[in-house]
């Protein structure tokens, strides 16, 4: 996968999907289907997207015992996704075993998806981590040592805020994926989200992709806004 931005179709239905789509001239683009469309429209989605020629990120944030997510990761390499994730609170024994599902499951002669390890939510707080979580750290402590865990575990990235990508590049390794959410233009609402930047911050924080999901799909004018997104992004 390329590093345009990865636009999240928050959607729950292929209508939706195919008209929001219209909008864009057909070219290539990186697209992240997530819980809400894929639990409601399932593998054939993907099928419809990937014959379009979108590389697609599968969000579905797998969280299990090692066996069973080592058998759903089998699976999932099987559809043809070219990225996916699961929690990295999961632990190491299941992110090894995630690993090893997706080389099973990739057909020969093609690329095994890249493997993403969530590392603390861009919804999450100090506050949340503290009281809820009761975790004996920061957040930024909490999401530095995810990222250790996850490197350390064969996953591919993370998923983190761009509040912590430099150090995650800096730490681990450039090649190291740090995919960001929570990307806002200047005048957006930030909605739920809580460590949310915009496209040229991530840039200059060291993100090495950007999702982006309601600043375009609930945009009047999405495709103008994704070129702006992507002009932000770029440095252009
Ligand atoms: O609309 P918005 O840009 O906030 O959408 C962000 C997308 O990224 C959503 O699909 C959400 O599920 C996803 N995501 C996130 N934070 C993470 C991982 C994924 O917001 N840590």
């Amino acid at each position: 996968m390329d590093n345009k931005p990865i636009i999240a179709l928050d959607f729950s239905t292929k209508q939706e999907v195919r008209k929001f789509l219209e909008q864009f001239p057909s070219e290539s683009l990186n697209l992240k289907i997530g819980m809400e469309l894929f639990y409601q429209q399932g593998p054939e989605m993907l099928y419809e997207l990937k014959t379009q020629g979108h590389d697609l990120f599968l969000d579905i944030k797998l969280h299990d015992i090692p066996t069973t997510v080592r058998k759903a990761m089998k699976g999932l390499a099987s559809l043809g996704v070219d990225m996916v994730n699961l929690h990295a609170a999961g632990g190491r024994k299941m992110m090894e075993a995630a690993k090893e599902g997706l080389t099973a499951g990739t057909p020969a002669g093609q690329n095994s998806p890249i493997l993403l390890a969530v590392t603390q939510l861009t919804s999450t707080t100090e506050q949340m981590i503290q009281e809820e979580q009761r975790l004996a750290c920061s957040l930024e402590e909490s999401v530095l040592h995810y990222a250790e865990l996850a490197k350390a575990s064969g996953a591919d990235g993370v998923v983190c805020s761009v509040l912590e990508a430099e150090k995650i590049k800096k730490t681990i390794a450039p090649t190291f994926y740090r995919v960001t959410p929570g990307i806002r233009l200047a005048k957006d609402d930030t909605n739920d989200q809580h460590r949310v930047a915009d496209p040229k911050t991530a840039r200059i924080s060291g993100a090495s992709h950007i999702v982006v999901g309601r600043t375009i799909t609930q945009s009047t004018v999405p495709f103008k806004t994704y070129q702006t997104v992507l002009k932000e992004w770029k440095g252009e």
